[in-house]
């Protein structure tokens, strides 16, 4: 059998990465190794949503006798649970529960990191077999070691991540995650089980012809953000266009697709959401440290994300990111 030695799966890679590193523990490794094994088991079950009606609705038993969970309480479980079992992290934050929460046993409360994170994001496109994601963001603790985690971990700034990630369960299955040194992609190889990188250091076009947003908020957004839709549309040859309009619902398909091919995603606020829609904690800031990683640009419409100071774990903010070109574009639109 001849081995392809080409082939370097996630674990190999983050491993690699640790060996430049003499001081490295390799808590950032497993936390990563861990967010993996979560996702190919959300793998699974994403890829088994649409027999939902042989293998039973949310709430009742499956043909196996064992309770159906919504997939999106199911991705929490997954992923809190490696989490708590593993040894690298102290606390999580997570869309599905109100509060966050400690693991206060002892190896748990010897761990440097916490982590933030949407078990399933674009949780709507489900049940119509489109394109849905998980997001992470990982913070070294500010508490002492050996304490239990506190609030403070988690309500720091975004330029303190130390990775982020988002996984995308779509025509195949995709981990993507960004340190300081950089933004690779690894994808699901099913026929081994593992993540294998596939997107060696993504970097994100520094211009592009897709622009996403709601079109339906139209009349409820601010009048430069009308402006700046409005000069998307109104793109030709001679001014760089023209550009496409491409909106799934899902964030982690849109910013993946605009990551990769060049492009500008916004969910600006509106007269109904005027603090925006998405979670700064663990949607944006991830995928601001992302992007920004690959060499684009994310704001919340004037500051950048990754300066804000978060007060409150679920806070919300509006979210502008992509293309450097395009989002100067956008900033000088009044
Ligand atoms: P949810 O997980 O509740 O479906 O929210 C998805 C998020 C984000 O992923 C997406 O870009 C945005 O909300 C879509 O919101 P609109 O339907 O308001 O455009």
């Amino acid at each position: 059998m001849v081995i392809n030695r080409k082939i370097q799966t996630l674990d190999e890679f983050t491993i690699q990465q640790m060996r430049d590193f003499p001081n490295a523990t390799g808590e950032l490794a497993g936390l990563l190794r861990d967010m993996g094994l979560a996702a190919k088991r959300v793998h699974v079950e994403v890829n088994k949503a649409g027999l939902v009606d042989i293998l039973g609705d949310a709430g009742t038993m499956n043909v196996q006798g064992e309770e159906v969970k919504k997939l999106d309480i199911f991705a929490n479980n997954q992923f809190m649970g490696v989490l708590r079992h593993g040894i690298s992290c102290a606390g999580i934050g997570s869309e599905e529960m109100d509060d966050i929460v400690v693991f206060d046993d002892e190896i748990s409360m010897q761990s440097k990191y916490v982590c933030l994170f949407d078990p399933l994001d674009g949780s709507s496109n489900i049940d119509v077999n489109v394109s849905i994601g998980t997001i992470f963001s990982v913070f070294r603790r500010v508490s002492e070691l050996g304490k239990p985690a506190t609030k403070e971990d988690f309500l720091q700034k975004g330029i303190k991540q130390v990775a982020a990630g988002y996984v995308i369960y779509g025509s195949s299955t995709m981990l993507v995650y960004a340190t300081r040194r950089g933004c690779n992609g690894f994808t699901l190889d099913q026929s081994i089980g593992e993540f294998t990188l596939s997107h060696p250091d993504i970097k994100c076009p520094e211009t592009g012809k897709i622009y996403s947003v709601n079109h339906g908020n139209f009349f409820q957004y601010q009048e430069n953000v009308q402006k700046y839709i409005t000069a998307c549309q109104q793109k030709t040859k001679d001014t760089g266009g023209p550009y496409t309009q491409r909106y799934i619902g899902s964030m982690v398909a849109d910013v993946h697709r605009n990551l990769i091919k060049g492009g500008i995603f916004m969910y600006p606020s509106t007269t109904e959401k005027p603090k925006g829609k998405l979670r700064l904690l663990y949607e944006c800031n991830p995928f601001a440290f992302i992007v920004e990683i690959a060499g684009g640009k994310a704001t919340d419409g004037k500051d950048r994300i990754l300066e804000i100071q978060p007060t409150e774990v679920h806070q919300r903010t509006s979210f502008f990111v992509g293309s450097k070109l395009m989002m100067e574009e956008y900033e000088q639109t009044k």
